[in-house]
């Protein structure tokens, strides 16, 4: 099996504190892993890793088969899709979704003057018909809500064909029928055998979608478990890195926690 990523003793030290602490972790192709942590736990930066956006202070990290510190990490980033707030934060908000998904294909944000070829622009509605905004491809990128920007950040992160794709709490700040049918539209791509590998990170297990095949939890910056996602998502381990005793429950794939009483 080929892997995606792989890190080996990665530790990401700043401004004097340890984000992230010894981690040993290997992502092969067409794994689909849920990362799951409190607030602050290193989720985000452990996806700044793989995305190439950060080097570790120390250890090994493996991204596609270059090391980095050893690659360009400009020619490693195309081949890697991210949706994560802080991407979504420099989409300038007048932008038409239309050439906020096509434009990723240049690797630009911001203002584009590139002409797009034939491929690209029908790359770019497969993928907005894919996630359900292609009604909204003249729209700018300020007016839409919450959910239809994380669709247009999926599709954008998608465009480029990534072998990886990334999205930290895509679910974040949607309302219920926002979260279910983004969760309903990412357990499709996970289902699609097509689809790159996937990190996922959430801190709520109700945004789990269905056809994650690995979890990994996070605590202070240290792995409390990796694997098999049956093997790792347990009572007792979730209890352990949430400091608090859970009781979960999975039924076709989606998962519950709550407070033990
Ligand atoms: N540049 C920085 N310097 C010092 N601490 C930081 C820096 N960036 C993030 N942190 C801290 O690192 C911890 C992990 O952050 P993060 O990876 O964003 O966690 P998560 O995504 O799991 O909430 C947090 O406690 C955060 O405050
Ligand atoms: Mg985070």
């Amino acid at each position: 099996m080929q892997s995606v990523a792989e890190l080996a003793g990665v530790s990401v030290v700043r401004g004097g504190a340890t984000l992230l602490d010894d981690i040993d972790w290997r992502v092969n192709e067409g794994d689909r892993w849920v990362i799951i942590g409190p607030n602050g736990a290193g989720k985000t930066t452990l996806l700044q890793l793989l995305s190439a956006s950060l080097h570790p202070t120390r250890g090994f990290v493996q991204l596609l088969g270059e090391y980095l510190g050893a690659v360009d990490v400009f020619e490693l980033r195309p081949r890697i899709g991210v949706a994560s707030a802080a991407l979504a934060d420099r989409i300038p908000r007048g932008e038409a979704v239309g050439n906020v998904v096509v434009s990723a294909a240049y690797a630009v944000v911001g203002r584009w003057n590139e002409r797009y070829d034939a491929m690209d622009l029908a790359r770019a509605g497969q993928l907005m018909k894919q996630l359900d905004i292609a009604h909204l491809s003249k729209r700018t990128f300020g007016t839409l809500s919450e959910g239809e920007r994380k669709r247009v950040q999926i599709a954008r992160a998608l465009m480029t064909d990534p072998e990886l794709l990334l999205m930290d709490e895509p679910a974040a700040g949607l309302d219920l029928a926002g979260r279910e049918r983004l969760v309903a539209t990412l357990g499709g791509i996970a289902a699609d055998e097509e689809a790159p590998a996937m990190v996922l990170v959430t801190h709520h297990l109700e945004e789990i979608p269905a056809g994650m095949t690995h979890a990994l939890l996070l605590k202070d910056g240290r792995i409390v478990s990796a694997g098999d996602i049956a093997d790792v998502l347990t009572a007792e381990k979730l209890s352990e890195t949430f400091d608090l005793p859970l009781e979960l429950t999975e039924s076709d794939g989606r998962w519950s926690a709550r407070a033990l009483t």
